[in-house]
């Protein structure tokens, strides 16, 4: 079952050009995500020194009964599904009464649908195809009546957002989760910067490829002339931003046309491409408190490397979420 709620196409010039507009310049990391982009995405996963997607996995699939416990009944929600594939534990171990996949891509939606539903073939699965950090609310039906919503974001993608882009998302899920509401979100950590370094930078070089992979875009379906050679991949570990900086820094004075517009480059000129943010257990659980959300439970892999937190809202007084 799938409802396609015909999300807005986003204005990928004006959001180009504004970003452009920007110092440093920066484009939306989400433009990484085309097709290509998703491909190499996958294949970064799998590189040896990329060890996120990994540990999560193992994670949920170690404590799924845990983590199922602290969510309690109710419905799942997972924003930004994609494939779907890291919820099957989840969903085994806590047998809910529906789960709800949201996704602004019907393409990868469908299938994902499709393939969660034959590995669960007794779970009523809905998709909802819809820019969730817009919605105003869930649609009215009949699955998610007069459930809790339990909502699911791995994958620390709330690392893509600046600070006050990743409250406002809180305040978001919070809003469309409603009262009662409980959110299981994954939150990569700081580590030591060499090992931070290398996930960005593997030997392989899938991470670089990924970014030069968004000028192949921004040339095809912006008119762009952006030559590859010309702008070399680095990402680095910012320590008093907590984030890694991912930018395309050009290798020499030069101008770029996009959109119909152009724009000057200095040798040296990073163009970043994405941030990804990271947070200890104390400063996500500040910033969760800031979008009224409170801390009931958390997991992490042995080694400390990430965290899956457990989050009731704060005005809830459900004794079972007690700190
Ligand atoms: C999908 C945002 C979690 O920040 O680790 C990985 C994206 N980009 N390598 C991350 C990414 C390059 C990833 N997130």
């Amino acid at each position: 079952m799938l409802i396609d709620l015909h999300p807005e196409p986003a204005d990928m010039a004006r959001l180009v050009v504004e970003g452009m507009g920007r110092s440093p310049k920066q484009l939306p990391a989400w433009l990484l995500y085309d097709a290509e982009g998703s491909r190499l995405f996958d294949a970064i996963c799998e590189q040896p020194e990329y060890g996120l997607t990994r540990t999560e996995t193992a994670l949920l699939e170690a404590r799924a009964d845990a983590m199922a416990a602290g969510l309690g009944p109710g419905v799942v929600v997972e924003f930004g599904a994609g494939s779907a594939r890291k919820v099957s534990p989840l969903l085994s171990a806590l047998g809910p009464a529906a789960y709800v996949a949201l996704d602004i891509s019907a393409d990868h939606l469908a299938p994902a649908c499709r393939a969660l539903q034959a590995r669960h073939p007794d779970l009523p699965v809905l998709g909802i195809c819809c820019d969730y950090s817009h919605l105003d609310h869930l649609p009215d039906h009949p699955m998610l009546k007069g459930q809790r919503r339990l909502g699911f974001y791995p994958g620390s993608s709330l690392g893509n957002f600046d600070p006050p882009g990743a409250l406002a998302l809180l305040r978001q899920f919070r809003r469309l989760l409603g009262p009662d509401s409980r959110l299981l979100i994954g939150i990569d950590q700081p580590k030591a910067v060499e090992r931070l370094e290398a996930a960005y930078n593997d030997r392989a070089g899938w991470s670089e490829a990924f970014a030069h992979n968004l000028l192949t875009r921004l040339n095809r379906d912006l008119d762009g002339d952006f030559s590859a050679a010309d702008f070399r991949y680095r990402a680095w570990w910012d320590v008093a931003q907590s984030r890694i900086a991912m930018a395309l820094v050009s290798q020499r004075d030069q101008e770029v046309r996009m959109a119909g517009r152009h724009w000057p480059f200095r040798a040296g000129e990073p163009l970043i491409t994405e941030y990804s943010y990271k947070y200890g257990p104390a400063a996500f659980l500040e910033l969760a408190a800031a979008a009224g959300w409170r801390g009931a439970d958390r997991w992490s892999d042995p080694a400390g490397d990430l965290s899956l937190h457990l989050l009731v809202q704060a005005d809830s007084d459900d004794q079972r979420s007690g700190p």
